[in-house]
């Protein structure tokens, strides 16, 4: 970016309206590029307002004075009759998919065989996008025409909704723009801004969009611009079509890092790779964090990174050569409900459950999706016989998204919330200000919460105790040969070997991981409690705070108030758990049992977090922490551990075998620290 532009100049007298405008849109330009492309707002939304408004007001009053590339535009203008069709001067093309390692070998190899080369190709790889494809035409720097994709020659023109969107730039950032240029990217919105857009829906009983790129669409095409206004989109550049009046740079990362400096956004997971096996690295490495991005995206994008050699692979039919999309499993599919029943959870909480005509989703065969509660079933209105979408991102259990209203037969049935515990028979209630119906049997009486309970309590993040699944607690609980967490602790080999599918090994096995879970940390033990609202990060607060578990056990309401992160509903909740002799029973029985940890100082507050604000990555093997532990050890002097490299990273701490992160740490100038530097800045307590 062209440094002048990022400096404030002295704002001019307000009886110059035309300087003065002039001077308004260069302030609220630079203001929205800080907000939506660096992500980095250098002025509180406020004033944001305060200098739009003054720039309307002089817009109004003097109309010789407005001018295309305003940021006034972006407010929407008069709803169209219909969207006028675009012809795209260079054709919009598909791309090629690949779904398998296999599939991307292949492609590298035509590559190489085009090139008439043995060497290891050098390629651009970056996102697929799951939005919308867009054109956006620039002339002498200012946008002009903004088209979608349509049938790949003629598009549709949506350029009065695209200049609503505040991170797309009217005027590029150059002195010296091409005189054409046409940037091709991706409208789409963020997962945070869809689910803002729902609530908004849903508070004002409009109908919801099913996913975030539906709802990028119904936003973008939309003959009323003012609407669109309201709603925030998002654009990643990744492609060029037309271009005259400048020099097209050599390679896909030298286009795209010149887009960046024009002011266009560009996504920061992006890398330059050489060879199939690299490639293969990226799509797995995307892949593990796809859940964790704030976007969708479904699959990754290979590109042949040098423009001469894009040229010399050519074009097959309507898809490069050069490019090829490795796709991730769809997360979303459509299927039958058979039925809808109900599950109770280790809270007693009722979910009712769809069961499924078995479909494909995410990588693996689903039959079953939650529908969260009574509510939800009610407000999607989902029905037993509807076909529904079903939708399964990374880990997260199975849900149903919504009903596919043309597909409902006519003898389609509603969900009836039963009245009993189906697992015990206690009744159920529904208290007025929860959302959730529960069983009201508690642990003792229904073996569902028990068994809830007892795999939450031997969960990897709790006690962490290997080899006890759900078939064994089932078998146990229903055997009655366990009650409480701490029975596990009383298993002898002679009761697990009776037990189906439990040879003497597998016995001796969870034997073993038992009383390795013995030796534990007291942010462990309080969550594997699994008093109701304490998670995980509650539970290290605690921990943290108090250093005791006594001192957690015997604080008041007002005590629990003073830790971090806790509320009144919470501090309630961990105060009547402990108020409960059973569980006060179950305490000490766990302790007997050896059960144990460290017992700490507590540090009665908040402070004495050297690295509180600090965000870190951590990637590669570290020589003697394990990962868990080093998060744990950042988190403990009040650092944030997360998934992705981003411009807000603090610090990379790399291991041996680092991958692309530490690439990108080296891109973007992030700090990449070794183990022993970790442990410096640790120890600096
Ligand atoms: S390149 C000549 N790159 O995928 C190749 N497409 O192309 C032109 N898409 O509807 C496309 N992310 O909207 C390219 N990083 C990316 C992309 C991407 C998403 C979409 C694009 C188009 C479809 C097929």
């Amino acid at each position: 970016m062209d440094s002048d532009k990022l400096m404030t100049t002295a704002a001019p007298d307000r009886d110059d309206p035309a300087a003065r405008a002039t001077w308004l849109r260069a302030e609220l330009e630079r203001h929205a590029h800080a907000y939506y492309v660096l992500d980095a707002p250098t002025i509180p939304d406020a004033e944001y307002d305060l200098l739009f408004k003054e720039l309307q007001g002089i817009e109004e009053s003097h109309p010789d004075l407005a001018t295309p590339d305003s940021p006034t535009q972006r407010v929407g203008a008069l709803a169209l009759a219909q969207f006028a069709p675009v012809t795209h001067a260079v054709p919009m093309l598909s791309i090629n998919n690949g779904f398998s390692d296999e599939d991307i070998v292949a492609f590298d190899r035509r590559v190489r065989e085009g090139l008439k080369t043995v060497d290891e190709v050098e390629y651009a790889a970056e996102l697929k996008f799951d939005g919308l494809a867009i054109n956006l035409r620039y002339e002498d720097g200012v946008l002009v025409r903004a088209a979608t994709r349509g049938d790949g020659s003629t598009g549709e023109d949506v350029t009065a909704n695209i200049r609503t969107m505040r991170s797309i730039p009217l005027r590029l950032n150059t002195d010296t723009p091409p005189r054409l240029l046409d940037i091709r990217g991706e409208v789409l919105m963020y997962k945070a801004d869809f689910a803002r857009l729902n609530a908004r829906q849903r508070e004002a009983g409009q109908r919801e969009f099913v996913n975030p790129r539906n709802a990028a669409a119904g936003s973008l095409r939309q003959l009323d611009s003012r609407i669109t206004a309201q709603r925030t989109l998002r654009f990643f550049a990744y492609g060029i079509g037309a271009l005259e009046g400048a020099q097209l740079p050599a390679s896909h990362a030298a286009l795209l890092d010149w887009y960046a400096q024009l002011g266009v956004t560009v996504c920061s997971e992006r890398a330059v790779l050489k060879g199939a096996a690299a490639l293969l690295a990226f799509y797995r490495d995307i892949g593990q964090r796809r859940a964790s991005l704030p976007y969708d995206i479904d699959g990754v994008v290979y590109k042949v990174n040098q423009v001469a050699e894009q040229k010399t692979l050519g074009f097959v039919s309507r898809a490069p050569r050069f490019a090829l999309a490795h796709k991730f499993p769809a997360e979303e599919a459509t299927t039958v409900v058979q039925d809808i029943g109900v599950q109770v959870g280790r809270t007693g909480a009722i979910t009712p459950v769809a069961r499924l005509a078995p479909v494909f989703v995410g990588g693996v065969t689903v039959t079953n999706a939650t529908l969260h509660n009574e509510d939800e079933v009610r407000r999607k209105d989902i029905r037993i016989g509807d076909t529904v979408i079903v939708r399964r991102a990374g880990d997260v259990i199975p849900e149903v998204v919504a009903h596919v209203p043309e597909r409902r037969p006519a003898d389609a049935r509603h969900f009836v919330m039963p009245c009993d515990c189906p697992v015990c028979g206690s009744p159920i209630v529904r208290l007025e200000e929860e959302a959730v119906a529960r069983c009201s049997g508690g642990w003792i009486k229904c073996p569902a919460q028990r068994k809830g309970g007892l795999l939450h309590f031997v969960s990897r993040r709790a006690m962490d105790v290997e080899g006890l699944g759900d078939q064994l607690v089932e078998q146990l609980v229903d055997k009655h040969i366990i009650t409480t967490a701490a029975d596990l602790y009383k298993l002898g080999l002679t009761a697990l070997v009776e037990l189906e599918r439990m040879a003497k090994k597998s016995a001796q096995n969870v034997l073993d991981a038992l009383e390795k879970s013995k030796s534990t940390t007291l942010a462990r033990f309080i969550y594997a409690l699994g008093i109701r609202h304490v998670g995980e990060s509650t539970a290290k607060e605690l921990a943290r705070h108090f250093g005791q578990l006594d001192a957690i056990m015997q604080a008041s309401p007002e005590r629990l108030l003073e830790v971090a992160d806790i509320g009144p509903v919470v501090a309630r909740a961990i105060r009547s758990f402990f108020d409960d002799p059973l569980n006060v029973e179950l305490v000490a029985q766990l302790r007997a049992a050896g059960v144990h940890w460290q017992e700490g100082e507590g540090s009665g507050d908040n402070g004495e977090r050297p690295l509180l604000g600090q965000v870190f990555v951590l990637t590669g093997s570290l020589p003697t922490l394990s990962r868990d532990q080093a998060a744990a050890l950042i988190e403990a002097a009040g650092g944030k551990v997360t998934g992705s490299v981003s411009k807000k990273t603090s610090y990379v701490v790399a291991g041996a075998d680092a991958g692309s992160k530490l690439a990108r740490a080296h891109e973007l100038g992030v700090p990449v620290l070794d183990e022993d530097a970790l442990q410096q800045l640790l120890g600096q307590r």
